[in-house]
């Protein structure tokens, strides 16, 4: 019996003869109860039979349970020189891709950032931009309305304005957000995005517009030299008005932002005095500046949120 209990290897085996030996019909179980028909020798030696052999279960159940978390320490031991699985690691969306270089170009020119409401009043979206109301250049925009009279932002103009009467003149800024407009197709999603420029300073001209818009193009497309089509076109909030038209891939002309001097009506609906201050201002929109940078075709797709597409366009 004690050599048996000493070749058991499992704690199954050893609970299984505990049982046949201590359990209501287990074999000590049996001895104990006759033990009164032994004499005193008997007795004694008995009572120290049943002793050992309960010290030995004990033992030998310390020692497989020993050898069982040994066991499982060896085999779940932590090698610390396996390399980690690799960890997924997020991505910017192309729109912020696009956003941090334009930003870091135009403030590398000395335009300040700024931002604005996107529920806008009708003051800074159209009458301070000289469309007052029944000006039939609102009609350029298809605008959503508040029933409060307030409008959806259609343009990131909206933020020269505040910007002038905040700050007054000199001012050299440049306005970022979401605008909205009810229409939508491939290249023309309800919300989009725009970003506005302006400088007003004293003697400002047309050329410094140009020389501007000329080297952050050339910056932000990457070319030594862009060639430009300026167009003569209308926004009220400028006089002159120009479109600028870019060379794309060396055959098709592509319309980039439309742009012109501010009209003095403008400044002076911020206080400025245009005989003393000039400016020009300029407008474009920033997803579709992404798009052509980074060869997307659909514009709706920058707000799906589909990182499939995303990574199928090089994402
Ligand atoms: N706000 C115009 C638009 O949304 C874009 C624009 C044109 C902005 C000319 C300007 C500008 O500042 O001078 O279509």
């Amino acid at each position: 019996m004690k050599e048996q209990i000493k070749q058991i290897q499992t704690l199954e085996e050893l609970q299984a003869l505990h049982t046949a030996t201590f359990g209501k019909n287990g074999t000590m179980t049996a001895r104990l109860r006759d033990m009164k028909n032994l004499d005193n020798d008997a007795r004694v030696a008995l009572n120290r039979e049943n002793a050992e052999l309960r010290e030995l279960f004990k033992t030998r159940q310390t020692e497989i349970e020993y050898a069982v978390m040994m066991a499982k320490l060896h085999d779940q031991k932590v090698d610390v020189t396996l390399s980690p699985e690799p960890a997924a690691v997020g991505r910017l969306h192309p729109l912020t891709m696009a956003l941090t270089e334009i930003s870091g170009i135009l403030e590398s020119f000395g335009y300040s950032l700024w931002t604005g409401p996107e529920i806008e009043d009708d003051w800074h979206n159209f009458t301070a931009l000289n469309t007052p109301a029944h000006h039939p250049a609102r009609d350029m925009q298809d605008t959503f309305f508040l029933s409060n009279g307030n409008v959806m932002r259609t343009q990131t103009s909206a933020i020269q304005i505040r910007a002038m009467e905040k700050c007054g003149v000199p001012v050299k800024m440049f306005g970022i957000g979401a605008t909205y407009r009810k229409e939508m197709d491939a290249t023309h999603s309800p919300m989009f995005h725009q970003i506005e420029g302006l400088y007003v300073n004293k003697d400002i001209t047309m050329s410094d517009l140009i020389g501007d818009i000329r080297a952050f193009l050339q910056r932000f497309f990457e070319m030594d030299n862009v060639e430009l089509r300026i167009r003569p076109s209308y926004f009220p909030f400028t006089e002159p008005s120009i479109e600028i038209d870019m060379k794309w891939h060396g055959d098709k002309w592509l319309e980039i932002m439309g742009a012109g001097m501010v009209h003095p009506d403008v400044l002076r609906n911020c206080g400025i005095d245009p005989d003393v201050y000039q400016g020009f201002a300029f407008g474009f929109g920033w997803d579709r500046l992404a798009m052509l940078k980074y060869n997307l075709p659909d514009i709706r797709k920058f707000y799906d949120g589909d990182i499939r597409w995303l990574a199928a366009n090089g994402f």
